[in-house]
């Protein structure tokens, strides 16, 4: 499915369809450029499962965790990831299989610890304000 964003006060209405789009599905994966604007729609993302602190990006945890109304949400950045085994260290398995939201940055950095399904989101720049987003069920 394919999401044109104008501008950022529409992105309370991608995250609303991209959770539609979800279904049962928990784990999304997010790919797009530096600066695309994958931190800000997960920001909008958990906004929208009723989180009130802000989602900020996780710069100096590898994965932050938030409490939504229903559940909890992880938010992993593997940008600073130096190999995957850092993934294993810090029980990646754990938080992928426990029902929860799990939002991931940068799912390049563990390319062999991928989960058997989940949501795919390509964040693509079309001007200063503009997004492409792109759903794929994986
Ligand atoms: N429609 C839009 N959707 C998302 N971000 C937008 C939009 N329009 C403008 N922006 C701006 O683009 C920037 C995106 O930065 P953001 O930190 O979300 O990128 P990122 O993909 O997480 O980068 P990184 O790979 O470094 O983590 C922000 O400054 C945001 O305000
Ligand atoms: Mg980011």
């Amino acid at each position: 499915m394919k999401l044109p964003v104008k501008s950022l006060d529409e992105l309370k209405h991608a995250a609303e369809q991209l959770v539609a789009f979800g279904g049962s599905e928990k784990i999304f994966l997010f790919y797009g450029d530096m600066g695309a604007g994958k931190t800000t729609l997960i920001k909008s993302l958990c906004e929208n499962l009723g989180v009130n602190e802000p989602a900020t990006s996780p710069t100096f945890s590898i994965v932050n965790e938030y409490q939504g109304t229903l559940s909890k949400i992880y938010h992993f950045d593997f940008y600073r990831l130096k190999n995957q085994s850092e993934a294993l260290d810090l029980g990646y398995e754990e938080y992928f299989y426990s029902g929860n939201y799990c939002f991931i940055e940068w799912p390049e950095k563990i390319p062999d610890l991928l989960p058997d399904h989940y949501i795919r989101v390509d964040v693509e720049v079309v001007s200063d304000n503009e997004r492409l987003l792109t759903f794929t069920k994986i």
